[in-house]
């Protein structure tokens, strides 16, 4: 690497900066301050100068010092304490403690605390005293320096995983594409097959024959139909995301519209449905479309895998804390559990399902996935081959605007 960000360790050439003592005491202040200039007379360091902690705290806030002289005891706070409220408010400045006497043991568990170093008042020498700053302004650079790298170090092996992910949806999408072909190809060549069929043929072919064909280039045309709005569905989520009109919502009402209108697109497939609905579930805060969508899509698989005779059964109850849960039970085939995580993946649909009668796209329950997933919630199934299955979506269902109770006080004076 060649360029270094600026603030690795290296002062611009300006003014330098004072250097804060922290001191009441106005004998040892003025000797420091004597000794700070006798040190280097040429160009002397410009001294700042607290005398108490809270002080010292307050022009740290605003100005930008060389390094901290920290006496321990000041009239406002002692011993660590000093340390750490210069250290947690000026967080790179080098900290040099000024110790008396007896100060030594604390003195080093000053150093713990973030001191750079300590200096006993009783014998400092100018030179010492210098020294000393100079030493503790090294120190700081280099743990600035150190962190600077530990930060980029982390950063790196952040970008190394958001590689890996952006890695994983390109292969993801490539595998969808190359599906997403197929699928389209299928009925596409089915309706050219036919036409064509039908064009050879159009002075000799009986009517039997042509309202045959027709009927396959009509199924194929529906279903080329139902692919490609599934696919833009599909397609508008992934680049705008979800856009979500909550409103408040009664499950019930929903339900009940859903299964009026899956039970008339079935209307050569009676089945008995119940919906029961917990006494609980108020109205919902949710995006009524969306229910809508989750549980006609829940409901016309039902149906669809359902062989006559069987039941279905819509369920919705409130479900911990500010979420709702509505599911979807059958009495059909049920799935083998190792096919149970991936009917929510694109073009899943499973050879034992797939059936002339009522074709699919496959990408009904990949939908449902994303449109529950995008508020927050989640979806998931669980079934037993032979008996049935249960696909469930829990949502949340937060407070509606306007609900919240009012703040506890005095009621407004008019
Ligand atoms: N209730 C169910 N019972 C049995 N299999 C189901 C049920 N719901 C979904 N499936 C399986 O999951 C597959 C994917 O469902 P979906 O994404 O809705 O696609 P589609 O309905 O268009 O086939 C279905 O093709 C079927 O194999
Ligand atoms: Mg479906």
């Amino acid at each position: 690497m060649s360029a270094l960000p600026d603030d690795l360790g290296r002062e611009p050439r300006r003014a330098p900066l004072p250097i804060l003592l922290v001191e009441d005491n106005d004998g040892d202040a003025d000797l420091i301050t004597d000794l700070l200039a006798e040190a280097t007379p040429a160009a002397p360091r410009p001294v700042m100068r607290a005398t108490r902690l809270s002080e010292a705290v307050a022009l740290l806030e605003r100005h930008r010092v060389a390094a901290v002289l920290l006496d321990l005891h000041l009239p406002d706070a002692a011993g660590i304490e000093c340390v750490s409220a210069v250290r947690a408010q000026a967080r790179d400045t080098p900290i040099v403690v000024l110790t008396g006497m007896e100060d030594d043991a604390l003195a080093m568990s000053c150093m713990t605390a973030g001191a750079q170093d300590y200096l006993s008042k009783q014998d400092v020498r100018p030179r010492t005293l210098v020294r000393a700053i100079d030493y503790a302004e090294a120190r700081s650079r280099e743990a600035r320096v150190r962190m600077r790298a530990q930060a980029l170090r982390l950063r790196s092996a952040e970008l190394e995983l958001e590689n890996k992910r952006i890695l994983e949806i390109s292969r993801h999408k490539g595998r969808l594409l190359a599906n997403m072909s197929h699928e389209l190809r299928t009925p596409l060549n089915a309706v050219i097959g036919f036409s064509q069929l039908m064009a050879d043929g159009a002075s000799t072919l009986p009517a039997e024959r042509v309202r045959n064909y027709a009927g396959h280039i009509l199924s194929s045309g529906r279903h080329l139909l139902d692919l490609i709005n599934d696919i833009l569905d599909l397609a508008r989520l992934e680049a705008v995301g979800l856009e979500l009109h909550p409103d408040r919502t009664n499950v019930a009402e929903v339900a009940r519209e859903v299964v009026d209108v899956v039970t008339g697109s079935f209307a050569d497939k009676p089945l008995a449905v119940d919906i029961e609905i917990d006494d609980q579930l108020g109205l919902v805060w949710t995006d009524t479309l969306r229910l809508r969508q989750v549980l006609y899509n829940y409901l016309s698989n039902a149906w669809k895998f359902t062989p006559e005779g069987g039941h279905l059964t819509v369920r919705a109850a409130p479900c911990g804390d500010q979420r709702f849960r509505v599911e979807v039970e059958d009495t059909g085939p049920g799935i083998a559990e190792e096919d149970l995580a991936r009917l929510f993946t694109e073009f899943t649909q499973l050879p034992s399902t797939v059936r002339r009668q009522y074709p699919g796209t496959g990408l009904g329950l990949a939908l449902t996935k994303r449109i529950v997933e995008a508020q927050g919630g989640r979806v998931g199934a669980s079934s037993e081959v032979g008996r049935g299955s249960t696909f469930f979506a829990e949502l949340p269902d937060p407070e509606a605007p306007g609900e919240a109770s009012p703040p506890a006080g005095p009621a407004e004076a008019r």
